[in-house]
């Protein structure tokens, strides 16, 4: 015995220390570049208020490599692709600056990509509630904003959390106000600090959109966003929009429901996942939060009014593009005041390969619930039991009572 322990000892350590080392070791390596083998004059640097731009994300695993592209050139795009180790991205920039020509943005080898879809943001719809209960109906006026080939500032960049900053001031559509979009990639599985707490994988990424002093030209003005998704399927079925209930969400307290937004594939899609909740003021907590709606989902190609330019479009072909959803987001809930009441909307989703990360309950959850269920449950059994033994027992003696 006390040999084993010996001997043994050293390799419960190697297995404790590589477990621990797996544990630690990022699933993705990122590494992240600004407009790659950008040589022409738009790049060089004159026009600094409306360069363009091109963030690329690229995640190393072990088996393959997952690239995010952000841009803002045309519609603000979010590509994601995963192809083998061997992919390169190649960029055709004066194409892809003027009209976002197909394959202007590829990758070579050709069959080296795997996987591919896009995110689109497409309008901005001002809307005034006419009865107060937050839904845009088709009786409200209803402004939209095409949100295609607005001025963007320069791109952000950090280097340390892998995230860009766009943003766009409205000055153009005579407005005051700006829009804001974060990227971040990540390089493993968790959650960020900041609510909604969403979570994400080494497959995702996390956009934080924010609507700051947009102009309210009606007395009840809120807003709302139309996102569309494409992607490149090979015979999965279409795009789907589902809604998962939970009893309440214990990383978002007070949320009862995740969305997920599915493009289907085989072996695995891609999604677009958010959960029903903005944020009115900066300091994101429940008492700033507003519920989020989301109405139908259009998967009707011949119906849905495509934006002509975005990265998307450099990318895939018309016939490429067999998956489409379109889906409407409006932000508020009856009796908060409408978006002047802070003149500030932020709202979170997360977008990526596979399927969407579920939100489970943890072991904490589940053995607070065990112990609360299953204590009475003892008590009742065993109780019960007890019960039954001592009046069988006393039934008995009753009896030899009798005959005795
Ligand atoms: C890579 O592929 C191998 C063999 O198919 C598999 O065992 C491993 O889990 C894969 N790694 C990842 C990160 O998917
Ligand atoms: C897209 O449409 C707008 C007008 O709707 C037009 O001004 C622009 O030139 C078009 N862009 C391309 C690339 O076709
Ligand atoms: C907006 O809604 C309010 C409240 O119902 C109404 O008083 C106002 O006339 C509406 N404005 C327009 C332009 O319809
Ligand atoms: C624009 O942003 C890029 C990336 O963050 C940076 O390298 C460049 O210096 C910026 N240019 C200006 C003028 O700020
Ligand atoms: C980048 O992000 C890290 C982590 O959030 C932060 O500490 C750092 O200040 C940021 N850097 C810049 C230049 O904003
Ligand atoms: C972009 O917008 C965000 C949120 O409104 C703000 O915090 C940030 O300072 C802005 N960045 C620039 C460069 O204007
Ligand atoms: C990320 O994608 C890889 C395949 O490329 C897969 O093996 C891995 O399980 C995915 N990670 C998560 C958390 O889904
Ligand atoms: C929004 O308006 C407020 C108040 O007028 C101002 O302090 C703030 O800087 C503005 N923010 C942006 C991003 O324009
Ligand atoms: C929000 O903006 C409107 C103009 O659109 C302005 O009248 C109102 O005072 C602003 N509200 C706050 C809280 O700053
Ligand atoms: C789609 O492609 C994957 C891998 O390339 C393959 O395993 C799957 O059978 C294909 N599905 C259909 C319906 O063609
Ligand atoms: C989103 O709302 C706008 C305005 O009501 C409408 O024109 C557009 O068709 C809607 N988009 C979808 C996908 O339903």
């Amino acid at each position: 015995m006390a040999l084993w322990v010996k001997r043994g000892t050293p390799l419960v350590f190697c297995i404790l220390l590589a477990l621990l080392a797996k544990g630690l070791a990022a699933d993705r390596k990122l590494s992240i570049t600004y407009n790659e083998q950008c040589d022409i004059p738009e790049c060089m640097g004159s026009h600094l208020d409306n360069q363009p731009n091109l963030v690329h994300v690229t995640g190393t695993g072990d088996n393959d490599t997952v690239h995010f592209l952000w841009s803002s050139i045309g519609t603000p795009t979010f590509l994601l692709a995963r192809t083998t180790h061997e992919a390169q991205l190649v960029v055709n920039w004066a194409a892809l600056l003027q009209d976002t020509t197909t394959g202007s943005i590829s990758f070579k080898p050709a069959d080296s990509v795997l996987y591919s879809s896009a995110l689109m943001f497409t309008k901005l719809i001002e809307y005034n509630d006419t009865e107060d209960d937050g839904m845009m109906k088709s009786k409200d006026v209803l402004v939209p904003t095409v949100l295609n080939g607005l001025q963007w500032q320069n791109t952000t960049i950090n280097q340390t959390e892998f995230s860009a900053m766009f943003n766009t001031s409205l000055g153009e559509l005579g407005d005051y106000g700006t829009i804001a979009m974060k990227l971040t990639a990540f390089s493993d599985s968790g959650r960020l600090t900041s609510l909604p707490h969403l979570p994400h994988t080494e497959n995702s990424t996390q956009l934080d959109l924010t609507m700051q002093n947009l102009t309210s030209n009606y007395v009840n003005t809120r807003f709302a966003l139309e996102m569309m998704v494409v992607g490149s399927s090979n015979g999965s079925g279409g795009v789907e929009l589902k809604q998962d209930t939970t009893i309440d969400d214990q990383y978002t307290p007070g949320t009862f429901s995740v969305l997920n937004l599915k493009l289907p594939n085989s072996p695995e899609g891609s999604y677009l996942q958010w959960k029903p909740v903005s944020y009115v003021l900066t300091e994101r907590t429940m008492e700033n939060a507003r519920h989020v709606y989301q109405y139908n989902l259009d998967t009707k190609r011949d119906q849905i009014k495509m934006p002509n330019a975005s990265i998307a479009h450099a990318f895939f072909s018309a016939a490429e593009m067999v998956q489409v959803g379109a889906v409407n987001i409006s932000f508020g809930i009856t009796k908060d005041g409408f978006f002047k009441k802070t003149n500030y909307t932020s709202w979170s989703a997360s977008f990526g390969y596979g399927k969407p990360p579920e939100e489970y309950m943890t072991l904490t959850v589940y053995i607070v619930i065990s112990v609360g269920l299953g204590l009475p449950l003892i008590i009742v059994v065993f109780g019960g039991t007890g019960v039954c033994i001592s009046k069988h027992r006393q039934k008995k003696r009753n009896r030899s009572l009798l005959t005795n």
